[in-house]
């Protein structure tokens, strides 16, 4: 059942390049720039003219309502809020029926997204769902919504879902842009990216020696930082998470401009900082905040681009992943992470699948 793979987890994360296509089966054309998503057509119209979307969702969940934050207001350009399901709810949210509310969760079952999903109905709001399970009772509940289709995940620790609910709010932030602001052209552009990625996914999931290598040198830590920009602050944040609940080793993502402003002072040669540095338009302060990072002592893992060699030079370690565009890098630069820790993980014994403390899904508040 585990498909010849140690862990559901691992077997899991090396689904992604067939699950992530799964998510695009049906919905996307990628030749002539067409996108399709039959569960939202009949209210496309009332979402494309929100006054705003909010999204709601916990967990790994939330991080991905996080880059869909990103995505939604640079291809659609219409204003996102992103919340925690469990603070939206107690906060007597101000919400009428000019608002969109997203709620995403792979399970369909977590209590504090069900609740967050029936108070926006009650204010009058359209409520639109992500889910991967099929029949559950937020795929019921909501208006309309899309699946993501990543299959059963059974490791507690959330991989394949997170990416497909990714590549579902890209699509989402494409239709929702057509006629708008983005052209034929650039939507083609942004889906011919999306096309690449499940391939790229497949090399980068050949360092898993590489990955496995590094992994043996923090199995013995205590904390570690996670930093990254842009579309990948989310990302940083879901490193840090992956690490934290299944090797129980404290983890915090940052942004990394943020880390001036305090976790700084944490840095000795007992912080690993993994950074997530892409070859963007924030580069060169990527590169500085390393030299920052180095200067004191701190340890520093790189995910890098092919051909980046000044990152070498200042990195203990690079994981070179292939380039792409800024709104896909989330999807690819996930995958190290993931790797990482559920080697660290594995290393220290821990039981990636069941973690201590966790459930699949929270179903009390
Ligand atoms: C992390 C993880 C949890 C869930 C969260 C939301 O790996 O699995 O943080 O993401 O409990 O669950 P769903 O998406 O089922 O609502």
């Amino acid at each position: 059942e585990k498909g010849g793979f140690e862990h559901f987890m691992l077997k899991e994360i090396f689904e992604q390049p067939v699950t992530m296509q799964e998510v695009m089966r049906g919905r996307v054309r990628h030749e002539d720039g067409f996108v399709r998503l039959g569960g939202i057509e009949d209210y496309l119209d009332r979402i494309r003219d929100a006054r705003r979307i909010v999204i709601c969702a916990c967990g790994t969940s939330w991080h991905a309502g996080l880059i869909g934050e990103y995505l939604l207001e640079e291809f659609a350009r219409i204003p996102v809020e992103v919340d925690y399901a469990s603070e939206f709810r107690y906060r007597n949210p101000i919400l009428d029926e000019h608002d969109v509310v997203i709620v995403i969760s792979q399970s369909g079952e977590t209590a504090d997204t069900l609740a967050a999903l029936r108070l926006a109905k009650e204010k009058g709001a359209l409520v639109v769902g992500i889910c991967n399970v099929v029949g559950s009772t937020i795929a019921r509940e909501t208006h309309c919504g899309m699946y993501t289709h990543a299959g059963p995940e059974i490791g507690v620790a959330s991989t394949k879902a997170f990416t497909a609910q990714v590549i579902v709010l890209y699509l989402l932030s494409l239709v929702l842009s057509k006629d708008r602001s983005l052209s034929r052209h650039d939507i083609s552009l942004y889906l011919r990216e999306l096309g690449e990625v499940p391939e790229k996914v497949s090399r980068i999931l050949e360092l898993n020696d590489q990955i496995l290598e590094i992994a043996r040198e923090y199995v013995d830590s205590r904390n570690c930082l996670y930093l990254g920009r842009g579309y990948n602050f989310p990302v940083a944040l879901e490193g840090a998470l992956k690490l934290k609940e299944i090797s129980y080793i404290h983890a915090e993502g940052y942004p990394a401009a943020e880390m001036k402003h305090g976790p700084i002072a944490l840095i000795d040669k007992d912080m690993p900082v993994v950074f997530i540095a892409p070859q963007d338009a924030t580069h060169g302060k990527i590169l500085s905040n390393v030299e920052e990072v180095r200067s004191r002592k701190g340890r520093v893992i790189a995910v890098a681009n092919e051909g980046d060699e000044e990152i070498a030079r200042l990195a203990d370690h690079v994981i070179y992943i292939p380039s792409a565009a800024a709104p896909v890098t989330p999807l690819l630069n996930v995958i190290p992470l993931q790797m990482l820790s559920y080697h660290i993980a594995t290393l220290r014994g821990c039981n990636v699948d069941r973690p201590r403390n966790l459930a699949k899904s929270v179903t009390v508040e």
